[in-house]
């Protein structure tokens, strides 16, 4: 059962791995000329699709060119040729990305593959385009920081930003702060096994730029811990869900993932907020980034939340690694 957890453990080691790997052939399969390309769209589906956000989060507000994340079967209208499509499927057999890949290939939009092997690698090899190998025998959503490292590695020559030294020092800072993250992770954990088993849902709000990590927390505890959990946007959510609590419905575990240098004005929202939730009785969970980086805060964010969703999982006495429905569902799609 701790398969799961030794992934997790190994993040740093796996993101430092997959920057060398991935940043030297990044420049060598990218036949595509960056200043040709107007924007970025990433296309992929539950753990194939974090790392996009993820890259957002770090980047997005200074790239020079903009980046759209699609998790949907079909691509917005004005894909054409002149963007970059990544497509992102760990099995390569997801069939919404595939669905997506054709499609932008159709349109003779420039294609990179993200995939360990399945039909988009077949169809790349026949089309001749490019792909980025992931390594074998990895669940999906554990090979986060080998998809993250890919992706960045693109994301770099596109947008010029310096993204993949940002992450190698953060992959690094995360070493040193591993038993602390591991700790907080594990308590959070505990605290949440004793309000899932009360009856309580847990609830995840997250702001920009530290949305993947806050959206991360709930696919895991979905997909590891088999729970349902929910994930809400600040500020947009104190104008409208705020309104449910004191309701007649629902009850709620409450986390908010938090960077240390909080904006005063997402400082004052989320001090009404926490007022609101006392108020209701409601458990609420604050964590907090490491590192003095926002690459260093998002990586050990990640961090801390997929131990505490896997623990979660081994507290409840769920194996993590088996999504049996989603496998259901991709039978049932075929
Ligand atoms: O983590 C998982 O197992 C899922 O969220 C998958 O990532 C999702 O079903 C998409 O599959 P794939 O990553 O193979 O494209």
């Amino acid at each position: 059962n701790s398969g799961m957890l030794l992934h997790v453990l190994g993040m740093p080691r796996s993101i430092l791995e997959g920057l060398e790997k991935y940043g030297e052939e990044s420049g060598r399969i990218l036949v595509y000329e960056p200043e040709k390309i107007k924007g970025v769209v990433v296309s992929g589906m539950g753990g194939s699709f974090i790392s996009g956000l993820f890259l957002y989060d770090l980047l997005s507000d200074r790239a020079s060119k903009p980046i759209l994340l699609n998790r949907d079967a079909k691509l917005p209208s004005f894909v054409d040729k002149n963007y970059l499509l990544v497509t992102v499927s760990y099995s390569g057999n997801t069939e919404e990305t595939l669905r997506v890949y054709l499609e932008g290939y159709r349109r003779g939009t420039p294609i990179v593959a993200i995939t360990s092997g399945g039909e988009m690698a077949a169809v790349s090899d026949r089309l001749g385009v490019p792909l980025l190998r992931l390594p074998p025998n990895v669940p999906p959503r554990a090979a986060f920081p080998y998809i993250t490292a890919a992706l960045a590695s693109i994301l770099e020559i596109i947008t010029g930003v310096s993204v993949l030294e940002e992450l190698r020092q953060a992959a690094e800072d995360l070493e040193k702060s591993l038993e602390a993250s591991l700790g907080e992770g594990v308590a959070v954990a505990r605290l949440l096994r004793d309000d899932v088993k009360s009856g309580l849902t847990p609830l995840v709000y997250g702001y920009s730029p530290y949305l993947s990590p806050a959206y991360r927390f709930k696919t895991q505890m979905n997909e590891n811990a088999k729970v349902h959990a929910f994930f809400g946007e600040l500020p947009e959510a104190n104008h409208n869900e705020i309104m449910g609590w004191g309701g007649p419905l629902g009850r709620f575990t409450v986390s908010i993932i938090r960077g240390r240098e909080e904006p005063e004005y997402m400082r004052a929202r989320i001090e009404f907020l926490e007022g609101v939730l006392k108020k209701n009785g409601v458990p609420l969970y604050n964590l907090y980034g490491e590192g003095g980086s926002r690459a260093s805060e998002l990586l050990s964010l990640v961090f801390k939340v997929d131990v505490a969703s896997v623990v979660l999982a081994l507290l409840l006495g769920i194996d993590p690694t088996p999504v049996g429905t989603i496998t259901e569902l991709k039978g049932y799609l075929e």
